[in-house]
């Protein structure tokens, strides 16, 4: 299932490859901006752990478990849509279009909880360990830029996120 939507998701980013490209002098490769978060060094990482540090659905970073809300916290989502208008939207639309990165709709559904917070947290180590987020980078071009967000603004963008896919 996964993987169906993402090679969709791979062929539709394709065919908007150049589209993609041309953000690129909005911070692009900027890798050293901010790194808050976590203790590992990025280039640290021996063969060892690499086969399943790559894959781990829940990808890399601080966040090991997300408790949703059922139903959806509206001010939550709320302030996560201002975060969203300040901070994302100039390179991510909340349709599946993609701008610079790819639209988030249905983003809630090819991803983990955690492993979106942990990309919007920890974005630099994700780009160079995880497998997903790696793919993404092959077809984007852009490095996204670690945007420094809070764990509560990141939470309110996964809530934001949420309501956006039609959760309830
Ligand atoms: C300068 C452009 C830029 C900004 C600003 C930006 N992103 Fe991104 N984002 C990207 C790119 C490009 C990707 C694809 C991965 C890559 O190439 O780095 C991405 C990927 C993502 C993904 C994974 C999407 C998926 O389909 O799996 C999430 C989640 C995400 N961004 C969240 C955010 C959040 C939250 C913000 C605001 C706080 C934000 N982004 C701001 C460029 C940006």
């Amino acid at each position: 299932m996964r993987k169906t939507i993402w090679s969709a998701t791979v062929a539709l980013c394709s065919l908007f490859a150049v589209s993609c490209g041309s953000g690129s002098d909005n911070n692009s490769g900027s890798g050293s901006a901010t790194t808050t978060t976590t203790g590992t060094d990025a280039g640290s990482s021996t063969g060892t752990t690499e086969a399943t540090a790559g894959t781990n659905p829940k990808g890399v970073g601080p966040i090991s478990e997300v408790k949703l809300n059922n139903p959806l916290d509206q001010k939550l989502a709320a302030s996560g849509k201002s975060v969203y208008e300040v901070k994302c939207a100039s390179c991510h639309k909340l349709s599946g279009e993609k701008l610079v990165g790819p639209g988030w709709k249905g983003v809630t559904t090819r991803r983990t909880p955690e492993w979106i917070m942990n990309f919007v947290m920890n974005t630099e180590e994700m780009l160079n360990k995880d497998a997903e987020a790696q793919k993404m980078l092959e077809v984007c071009m852009v490095r996204m830029p670690n945007q420094s967000l809070t764990e509560t603004d990141a939470r309110s963008v996964l809530e934001f996120m949420f309501s956006n896919d039609g959760k309830k």
